[in-house]
């Protein structure tokens, strides 16, 4: 038999069209069906309490990044979060942090992505144009698999406390998008161009807090790659200095 229980969904609500409303939060009183999700309890609050309430979602299988938020004071997919699992007969519900809100769950995204496109995110060559599609060895998609698996769901970017203090650092998203592509075969972008990273806004802002491996939903470690290209930029500064080979 499908059981329901009663929960008090507590939600964070805000509109920056109407700034002199401060963020505040609203209450609903809902019966969940065990199983159910953060995100259909939302659709199901929004569709049948308050039509008023606004939150991002597409997939609902934890593969668009859109849905992330706080939960009960945790970063994760609200797709992939069921309500039973909180333990708790109150689930309270915050946009993204460091991220300024548009409407209650919604956060503007745009800095996320700023950081994002400036890391070049896709395949640079330096070869002519190939005839057909560069294969890659079973060893060299492995080098790429953990970061390749990123969603861009900005968890990490909500989680990151450097980001808190300073909304110029790259993020751990960005700096471990830029390691995919180092350490993808087919890419040949050459190290010089990671000279816009060798700063306190790039690699070496990183405070190694490591909430940006407990948020990410996708084990993707940005903070093993933060390590990763720092190593990298070393030997670089030491091939420069003293001519030693890379590996
Ligand atoms: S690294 Fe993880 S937390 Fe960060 S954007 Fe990618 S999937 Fe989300
Ligand atoms: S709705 Fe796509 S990741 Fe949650």
């Amino acid at each position: 038999m499908i059981t329901a229980n009663e929960y008090t969904f507590k939600i964070l609500r805000y509109d920056m069209k109407q700034p002199e409303v401060r963020p505040h939060f609203s209450s609903y009183r809902i019966k969940v069906i065990s199983g159910l999700t953060v995100l259909m309890t939302l659709l199901r609050i929004r569709d049948e309490i308050d039509g008023t309430l606004s939150f991002r979602s597409s997939c609902r299988s934890a593969v668009c990044g859109s849905c992330a938020m706080v939960i009960n004071g945790k970063i994760d997919l609200s797709c992939r979060s069921q309500v039973a699992s909180f333990g708790d007969s109150t689930i309270i519900l915050e946009p993204l942090p460091n991220l300024d809100i548009i409407k209650d769950l919604v956060v503007d995204m745009t800095p996320f992505w700023n950081m994002y496109e400036k890391v070049n995110p896709y395949i640079i060559r330096k070869s002519s144009e190939p005839e057909k599609e560069i294969h890659q060895s079973e060893d060299e998609r492995k080098r790429i698999d953990q970061n390749v698996n990123c969603i861009l769901c900005a968890s990490c970017y909500g989680a990151c406390p450097v980001l808190s203090r300073d909304p110029d650092y790259m993020g751990p998203a960005a700096l471990a998008k830029i390691e995919r592509f180092i350490l993808d075969s087919r890419d040949e972008r050459p190290l010089q161009s990671l000279e816009g990273i060798n700063n306190e806004k790039g690699v070496w802002g990183c405070d190694t807090m490591l909430r940006c491996i407990d948020a990410c939903p996708k084990d993707v470690r940005p903070i093993d790659s933060i390590v990763g290209l720092r190593k990298t930029l070393l030997k670089y500064k030491a091939k420069k200095i003293f001519g030693m080979t890379i590996k």
